[in-house]
Order: structure tokens, then C-alpha cells, then sequence
């Protein structure tokens, strides 16, 4: 079914070449509380032709598109500077960038893993694509903008050069997202903590019409504060989107 927000959201590629969509790809990582000190590795990644992100911005026809940047660039002062369309590429396809301005209220990565990998999990080895990184601004949540992003980026990953007939994404348990045991180490409390989401990824992407079909208990370490670790727990998900 088709999403009743995608009218909402535009996407336009991250240029890893731009000191400043770098910048600001750092700075909304920083925001979304995760996985900040990746982004040389995007940029390396992206260079090779692999893993590629792309920035959501609000459409021209969202009614209240300036209040609504007002509110996200007041929460996020450091995002108060527009980027220009300046990717000159797409997974090392040229690609002729419009120059026109912008300003990100968030961003997605869209990625083809190794076979081997996909075999393993039982998936298609030709035509899945897999989502990482999905990212909307703190201050604009629950406006269907995360919806209206997961509808683009799927609609682009069917059409050339993805050509996606399935889009596969793996994130953090319900459980690890639910119970106390698990928050209270991984979002922590008092300053320096991440919000913890009211609802879990997990059930978000299910209302978006994914569907669980595996699990990974302690799939990786992570270190959410200096001298703790804890083992996260995934679920991997799919749609069929084509
Ligand atoms: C997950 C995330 C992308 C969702 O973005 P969002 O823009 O707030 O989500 P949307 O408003 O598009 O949500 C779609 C639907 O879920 C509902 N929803 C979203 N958050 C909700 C909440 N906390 N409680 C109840 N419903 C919620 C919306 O109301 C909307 O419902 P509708 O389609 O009936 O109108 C955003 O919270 C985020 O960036 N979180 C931090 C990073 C993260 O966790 N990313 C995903 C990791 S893989």
C-alpha cells in the first residue's frame, strides 16, 4: 500500500567529497546519539561505490514547512545552514547535481551486502537492499517524516541502477528498546542521554509493513558509555517492495 506521507519528504544524495554535507552528516549523527565516529568510514565506503546515504528534506508542499525548519534549526542551531545538491555520483554512477539548496531533517543509508551474507539469512542474493542508519530530526518526530523517507528511499531502490525487489534492515531487539534492564544502560540518564523511543523501532517498522524473520542475540558490543559495554540484541526485517 502506498504511504500516505511520501508526499512529504524529498531525498537528494549525500556528497562524500563535501567538506560541509560531511560536517553535517557528523552533526546529525551527534543528534541521533549513534554511531558519529562512523562517518570517515561512509565516506571511504561511498568512494568504493558501496554503502550510500541520502539527506530527507521537507517537500515544498508540506503547509507548514517553515515553521516546521524553524523548529528543527532552533533544537539543531548547527543545522541552520543550508547544503546544496553537490554529489556528483551514486555508487560511482555520475549523476548531474541541480546546485539547489536545502536543509537535511535527516538522512538514510541504502546499502548491497556481500552474497554470502544475504544467502546466510536466506535472503535473495540479487535484488535486496538494505537500510541503515535512518535518522529524523528529534524535533520533528511523529509527522509522518520517517514514514515519508522509508517510502522514498524504497520507491528509488526499485528503480535503476538497485533495481531492489526486497528491502531488508536489521535494528536493535524490542526487548533491548523495552525493558529496563536494557534502557537503562544503552540510552542512560541525565545529560548525555539518548531518548528513549516511545515506540520500538521494531513495532515502527512492522506498521510500515515489515516483517521480522530473524533474530540475533548478542550480534555485537557496544559501548555506551566509557568502561560499560553491553551485547545487543538484532532482529532483521524485510519487505517486499517490488
Ligand atoms: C524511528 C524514526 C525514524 C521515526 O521517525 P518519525 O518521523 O518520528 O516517524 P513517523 O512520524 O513517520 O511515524 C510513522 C507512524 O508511526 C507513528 N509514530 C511514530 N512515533 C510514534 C510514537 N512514539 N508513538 C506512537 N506512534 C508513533 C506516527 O504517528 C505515524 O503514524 P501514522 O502513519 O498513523 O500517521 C525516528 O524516531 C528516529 O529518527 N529515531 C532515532 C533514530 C532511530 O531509532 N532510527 C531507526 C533505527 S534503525
Amino acid at each position: 500500500m502506498a504511504s500516505k506521507h511520501a508526499w512529504k519528504i524529498e531525498l537528494v544524495p549525500w556528497d562524500h567529497m563535501s567538506p560541509e554535507h560531511v560536517q553535517r552528516m557528523y552533526d546529525q549523527r551527534v543528534a541521533c546519539g549513534w554511531r558519529e565516529q562512523e562517518v570517515p568510514l561512509w565516506v571511504e565506503a561511498a568512494k568504493k561505490g558501496g554503502k550510500i546515504f541520502y539527506w530527507a528534506f521537507l517537500s515544498e508542499a508540506v503547509p507548514d514547512r517553515e515553521e516546521l525548519l524553524k523548529k528543527h534549526t532552533e533544537k539543531y542551531p548547527k543545522e541552520a545552514t543550508p547544503l546544496r545538491d553537490t554529489a556528483a555520483e551514486i555508487r560511482l554512477v555520475p549523476r548531474q547535481p541541480t546546485n539547489a539548496e536545502f536543509v537535511p531533517i535527516g538522512h538514510v543509508a541504502v546499502d548491497i551486502h556481500e552474497p554470502e551474507e544475504d544467502a546466510k539469512l536466506g535472503l535473495p542474493t540479487t535484488g535486496t537492499i538494505w537500510i541503515h542508519q535512518l535518522y529524523i530530526s528529534r524535533a520533528l518526530h511523529r509527522g509522518g517524516f520517517g514514514a515519508g523517507t522509508m517510502a522514498k528511499i524504497e520507491t528509488l531502490a526499485t528503480q535503476d541502477p538497485m533495481n531492489a525487489k526486497i528491502m531488508a534492515l536489521d535494528t536493535i531487539s524490542k526487548e533491548m528498546q523495552t525493558v529496563s534492564a536494557f534502557t537503562d544502560i544503552l540510552y542512560g540518564e541525565g545529560e548525555g542521554q539518548i531518548p528513549l523511543p516511545s515506540v520500538s523501532n521494531e513495532d515502527w517498522y512492522t506498521k510500515l509493513g515489515y516483517n521480522a524473520f530473524q533474530r540475533e542475540k548478542n550480534a555485537f558490543t557496544s559501548e555506551p558509555k566509557q568502561g560499560v559495554t553491553v551485547s545487543i540484541d538484532l532482529v532483521y526485517m524485510k519487505k517486499v517492495i517490488a
